[in-house]
């Protein structure tokens, strides 16, 4: 009777912690998926989807055809955990771009009243000379995203791109336009498919735009225009979306440029207890792009000011939105 006791409360304490204990995320570490492959989605985006997420990223796998261009689609239910669905596009050059043609930083829309998923990216040639967004949709959030046409957003040139969703269903594109020397925010049209209306104009050369709104504030994010290496990123708030916003501070210590990370996008996370804002980077290396880091960390975030903390592991419940960092 004991011995059976003592069985299922082992049994218990087994089961826990297979089931409960949830494995840290490691910035800089190879993250691997439900394959054992090590994600491949570089500048990405995040749909939340009918209770999963779905990270969507640049596909950079040395195995791919150097012709085209491939975006990959990963889920997970406790964003430590990732499962491939696919590569939801391993196009060919579009636009007759040239061999050396870039699709990169994919995001992707969902869009209620047409049920369609719409992926914007930066669509260029190997100068980046374009400077367009490309349009792709699909029936299916993991199908394969149809091509649908190209253009320069709002007539302005359009190099890095950025996805912010606010609380009342509405879609912005984030774009930097170099001749302008600032970034764009546009609310995209009712159907997602073009982009409609510009909100605001942020006269700070910055790319790798992020924007998220937390507590009655609009906090906004980007990096300087230095390539694949990293650069102190800077953020600013306003009340509003389409502005004023404050001067431009550093989210870490100048020195450690952002810890070697480039800012993709602030990720929300309204769980039951706690809201937490991820700050979801990319650790590039230019000479390997495939084996690119990804650096995402839990933001302090305290009525207009925002720090990224230095890495270390950590892990999320993504139920409560609590956090915790690892020993
Ligand atoms: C970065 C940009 C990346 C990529 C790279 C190419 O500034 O954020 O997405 O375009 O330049 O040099």
């Amino acid at each position: 009777m004991i011995k059976a006791r003592r069985a299922v409360a082992f049994g218990f304490l087994v089961a826990t912690t297979l089931f409960c204990a949830q494995p840290p995320i490691r910035p800089g570490e190879v993250w691997r998926d439900n394959r054992g492959q090590q994600i491949q989605a570089h500048g990405g985006g995040m749909l939340q989807w009918k209770g999963k997420y779905y990270w969507f990223g640049e596909d950079r796998s040395e195995g791919n055809n150097p012709d085209r261009r491939y975006v990959s689609c990963y889920s997970s239910k406790d964003l430590a955990h990732w499962k491939f669905r696919r590569q939801v596009i391993a196009l060919e050059d579009p636009e007759h771009l040239g061999p050396k043609w870039i699709l990169e930083r994919p995001k992707v829309f969902h869009n209620a009243r047409t049920r369609k998923f719409v992926m914007y990216a930066h669509l260029d040639d190997g100068r980046y000379r374009a400077a367009r967004v490309a349009v792709l949709v699909s029936d299916r959030i993991d199908g394969e995203y149809r091509y649908l046409k190209s253009f320069r957003p709002l007539d302005e040139e359009s190099r890095d791109i950025g996805q912010f969703l606010d609380d009342d269903g509405a879609a912005y594109l984030i774009f930097e336009s170099r001749p302008t020397n600032g970034f764009f925010i546009a609310q995209l049209s009712d159907d997602f498919l073009s982009v409609e209306k510009k909100v605001s104009f942020v006269q700070a050369p910055l790319e790798g735009g992020a924007l998220v709104h937390y507590n009655g504030l609009y906090y906004v994010m980007g990096s300087h225009l230095t390539g694949w290496h990293p650069n102190p990123n800077v953020y600013a708030t306003s009340p509003s979306l389409s502005g004023p916003w404050t001067t431009f501070k550093d989210i870490a210590p100048p020195e450690t440029n952002t810890y070697g990370s480039q800012s993709t996008l602030m990720l929300k996370i309204a769980g039951s207890k706690k809201t937490t804002i991820i700050y979801m980077g990319d650790i590039w290396r230019p000479k390997a792009l495939w084996d690119s880091r990804y650096l995402w960390m839990p933001l302090e975030i305290d009525n207009g000011n925002l720090r990224l903390p230095p890495p270390h592991d950590w892990t999320v419940n993504a139920k409560t939105g609590e956090v915790a960092l690892t020993q």
